[in-house]
């Protein structure tokens, strides 16, 4: 075997696997067959499959074989007043795959005065050099001004963007005013985008954030307590999710693997470290029974994907705010648990099926943003981007045991059942008997093309519907009435400030006269509208309808 060189026997034989004896899981539809993939890509699935020599072979013994997870919110290496998330893409990426994520979709936060595509070609030269498995790129839109439109146009048609994010939070700082995010809104509906939004309140949050400081609570509770109206917001925002998915408008809900695994009781803890270590927003619900609430969304399929909005800080990094909440770093970890917390929650309860599981973890992510079916199936011509599934397999999360920098985990000590025993990134295997080998800078940028059809199809449909259109018809050749035309002077007082005797005088000399075709009211005196220019009378000879006896409507 040479060892050396991109194209050597070894690499060759490593890129031939078959899996042998697996129960495929999709979203739609579990069955038996072997998996023959080659060069990163799924070439055959069947029974008895005539493949070339020199091929691993992994024995699934009826076990599930899976899409690969797709995370569609991370904020690896996210920068933040000069710290950077303990988590990098080389960390993050490795974290994903050892919970048997595949894909990652992290967001570029341009700093305001950064242009969106300058801030995109940094995250890209940071993510193509570290990350480990295939990634793809929102940008939050973080400012608006007049080359923003231009930009994102150039995101879009130039460099594989499809999704954009806004915030109705950070006041001052990222936050856009309503008449803005409604012009982002129609520039990302006419480039066949999708529109992200962070959705809290950041006006209310930051009277509240004064409000708390200043009755002396400065502590990680405050940043739950500073958004008190958020838990019943966030409540609303399902509801308005749920209530849009079956009126028909086009949302999707995305809950954090935070959210789905814990809650915010723990803001309160005596440890400050920990505590910090929940803050991220919107923040968790202090109410321990929210969890559950969301993994019932989940379930019933009101809410459609699952991020974990994984943005990792030290804690000395936290510590930046340890007298003044507001100056904590945002964010929590969730990428390496996201999968098994799901299983867990939904699945191990009877809440969903193998096959939902799948579509919340993978395929519908790879299908609103138009990765599918590259993505999130198994299918000839998907990548080989497999998980083999251990439904059995029952883990303590622990931040001793996980694969990230940072000393603090929020899951610590959850018990979870579920978890991947063999992941595939690429066509490589790249998870086994609980080892990670894995290879920095290997993951590729997945561009994404605008007008996913899951998404786009319906908006065209309804937006077909909604066009304004006249009635075709013939020219009509009835009779048709002779007009007298009465020359009209218009006052150009305003009737506002007309007084009395001169409204009367107006009214006797030139007094205004209607169409009374247009109005079926009598009318006298002065009239909000009479300084508007009418058009010219027209004596009726036969109305459509009947005649009418003008003067007895004078
Ligand atoms: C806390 O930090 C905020 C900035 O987020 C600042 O406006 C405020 O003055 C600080 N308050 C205290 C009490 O340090
Ligand atoms: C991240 O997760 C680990 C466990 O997986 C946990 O111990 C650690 O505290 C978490 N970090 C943060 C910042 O929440
Ligand atoms: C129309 O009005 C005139 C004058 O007020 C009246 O003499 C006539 O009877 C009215 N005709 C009808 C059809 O109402």
């Amino acid at each position: 075997i040479d060892f050396k060189g991109k194209n050597s026997n070894f690499d060759l034989f490593s890129d031939r696997l078959l899996i042998k004896g697996a129960k495929i899981v999709n979203d739609d539809q579990s069955f038996m067959a072997d998996i023959y993939m080659e060069d990163g890509v799924i070439k055959q699935i069947g029974d008895n499959l005539i493949v070339p020599g020199g091929v691993k072979i992994i024995e699934a013994h009826g076990r599930m074989v899976m899409p690969g997870g797709i995370d569609v919110h991370t904020r690896f290496q996210m920068p933040d007043r000069g710290m950077v998330a303990a988590d990098d893409f080389y960390q993050g990426t490795r974290a994903a795959l050892a919970g048997g994520t595949t894909m990652i979709v992290d967001h570029v936060v341009p700093e305001p005065g950064v242009s969106l595509v300058g801030a995109f070609k940094l995250w890209r030269e940071w993510a193509d050099s570290k990350s480990c498995c295939d990634y793809s790129l929102h940008v939050d839109i973080t400012e608006w001004n007049k080359g923003t439109q231009e930009e994102m146009e150039s995101l879009v048609k130039d460099h594989g963007v499809n999704s954009f994010l806004v915030y109705l939070a950070y006041k001052d700082v990222f936050q856009l005013s309503d008449s803005q995010i409604y012009e982002v809104f129609s520039v990302i509906r006419d480039l066949g985008a999708i529109a992200q939004v962070h959705a809290e309140n950041g006006d209310i949050i930051a009277e509240e954030q004064r409000r708390i400081l200043e009755l002396g609570i400065t502590g990680p509770e405050g940043h739950v307590l500073s958004r008190p109206e958020e838990h019943k917001l966030q409540h609303l925002f399902l509801l308005i999710i749920t209530l849009s998915a079956h009126t028909g408008a086009v949302v999707y809900g995305e809950p954090i693997s935070a959210s789905l695994g814990t809650d915010g009781t723990h803001y309160w803890s005596k440890n400050w470290a920990k505590a910090a270590a929940f803050v991220t927003s919107p923040p968790l619900s202090p109410d321990p029974t929210t969890p559950d609430y969301l993994n019932s969304l989940l379930s019933c399929g009101d809410l459609q994907v699952a991020g974990s909005a994984h943005c990792t800080f030290q804690t000395s990094q936290r510590a930046v705010g340890k007298d003044n909440f507001t100056l904590i770093p945002e964010g929590t970890n969730g990428t390496e648990e996201r999968m098994s917390i799901i299983w867990d929650k939904c699945v191990v309860t009877g809440k969903m099926d193998e096959n939902q599981f799948v579509s919340v973890t993978s395929t519908n992510a790879a299908k609103i943003f138009n990765l599918y079916p590259r993505k999130g199936r198994i299918a000839v011509g998907s990548d080989a981007d497999l998980v083999l599934w251990d439904p059995d397999v029952t883990k303590i999360i622990s931040a001793k045991n996980h694969n990230l920098a940072v000393e603090y985990n929020i899951f610590e000590g959850m018990e979870v059942r579920g978890g991947p025993l063999v992941v595939i990134s690429q066509g490589k295997v790249v998870l086994e008997e609980g080892n990670l080998h894995t290879t920095e800078g290997c993951g590729r940028f997945v561009s994404r093309k605008p007008f996913p059809d899951h998404v786009y199809k319906r908006i065209k449909a309804r937006s077909r519907l909604t066009e304004l259109r006249g009635v075709p018809r013939g020219q009509y050749d009835g009779p048709v009435c002779e007009v007298a035309v009465t020359p009209k002077v218009m006052s150009t007082v305003s009737s506002g400030n007309v007084s009395p005797t001169k409204q009367q005088q107006q009214s006797s000399t030139h007094q205004p006269v209607r169409n009374l075709h247009q109005s079926g009211f009598s009318l006298s005196g002065a009239q909000v509208d009479d300084n508007i220019p009418r058009r010219n009378t027209q004596r009726i000879v036969a109305p459509p309808g009947g005649k009418a006896n003008i003067t007895s409507l004078g």
